[in-house]
């Protein structure tokens, strides 16, 4: 354990814009060696005795998957909480659960609903606290999404990326990354569903540009992406949605204005008919899979680095 004093300066990772373009230089290239030292099954357990403590208060699965195993693989153990399960779902104020399990554990991370609620419990943490998704915003995904690309397709810097459907968490933080990166978005949701620069928390609009058509966003992209029309909490409004988002599904057609060589990706779960089309999702431009799996080497290089700074 490491919590016995506060430290001098936390790191927290509570949205993209918390990094800078030199540090996410250094995760990338991070990620790809502890991608192939756990490829190669050669151990790399930077973290012994350092305690992880994951809280959900939504659902999931890639996000608890991904950060309870990769704490296990650096030599580190998990608490695992929800809202049904413990204090948080009877009303104990969030500064104090903060105050107390960043006594016990050496890092956490929540999933939530409002940003507000991340924020409140990260001011008053020992320890660092990242995003593992919130209303506004979901880092640790496009983190994993920027490593697939440069993966396949070597850096993002000046390429376009294409935003299809709702202006939610997942499309207010491709905007933080373009805006740190050096890339552009084309945005295209219907009406009702647009992003709102204010909350996406970007300084300028010289990062995205906006289409009615999605077609006309998805045309000469490198990178086109999507999302489920109804995020976790806005159940209630399935229906209105439904309808608002019938035209924004990532069809063939759409596939065919990109760059030849463009990529799909999708964060999942997808719904296959509704925001995509099976023949893109499971087609051969998509890497839905290898995003899936990069939120694990993602995730250990973050974490490595925020406990233990550059190695
Ligand atoms: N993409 C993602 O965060 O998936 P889960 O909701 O399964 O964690
Ligand atoms: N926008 C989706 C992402 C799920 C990983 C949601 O918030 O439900």
């Amino acid at each position: 354990m490491t919590t016995a004093t506060t430290p001098a300066a936390i790191r927290h990772y509570l949205q993209f814009a918390d990094l800078s373009a030199d540090e996410y230089t250094y995760l990338f290239d991070r990620m790809a060696i502890i991608k192939k030292k756990f490829k190669t099954y050669e151990k790399h357990q930077p973290l012994v005795d350092r305690t992880l403590a994951m809280i959900f208060e939504k659902a999931s699965t890639r996000t608890r998957v991904s950060f309870e195993a990769g704490m296990y693989q650096l030599g580190g153990s998990v608490v695992h909480l929800t809202t049904g399960d413990s204090q948080l779902g009877r009303a104990e104020p969030i500064e104090d659960s903060a105050k107390v399990i960043s006594r016990m554990v050496d890092i956490v991370m929540i999933r939530t609903y409002e940003q507000t609620k991340i924020d409140n419990f990260a001011a008053h943490s020992r320890v660092p606290v990242i995003n593992g998704l919130t209303n506004e915003f979901h880092p640790c995904q496009i983190l994993a999404d920027i490593f697939t690309y440069i993966e396949h397709r070597g850096s993002i810097q000046g390429k376009t990326v294409a935003w299809v459907g709702d202006g939610n968490n997942m499309a207010n933080t491709w905007l933080q990354a373009a805006e740190i990166l050096g890339f552009t978005v084309h945005v295209s949701t219907p009406s009702g569903y647009e992003v709102d620069q204010s909350i996406a928390g970007i300084r300028s609009g010289d990062s995205y540009k906006v289409f009615k058509d999605p077609m006309e966003a998805c045309r000469g992209a490198d990178l086109v992406t999507t999302d489920v029309w109804t995020s976790m909490g806005y159940e209630a409004e399935n229906e209105a949605r439904r309808k608002a988002f019938a035209d924004w599904c990532v069809d063939e057609d759409m596939m065919r204005v990109a760059q030849p060589g463009a990529l799909f990706m999708h964060c999942l779960p997808a719904h296959r008919g509704e925001e995509v089309q099976a023949e893109v999702i499971d087609g051969p431009q998509s890497v839905v899979w290898d995003e899936a799996e990069n939120r694990l080497h993602a995730q250990k290089a973050l974490m490595e680095f925020l406990l233990l700074g550059k190695l």
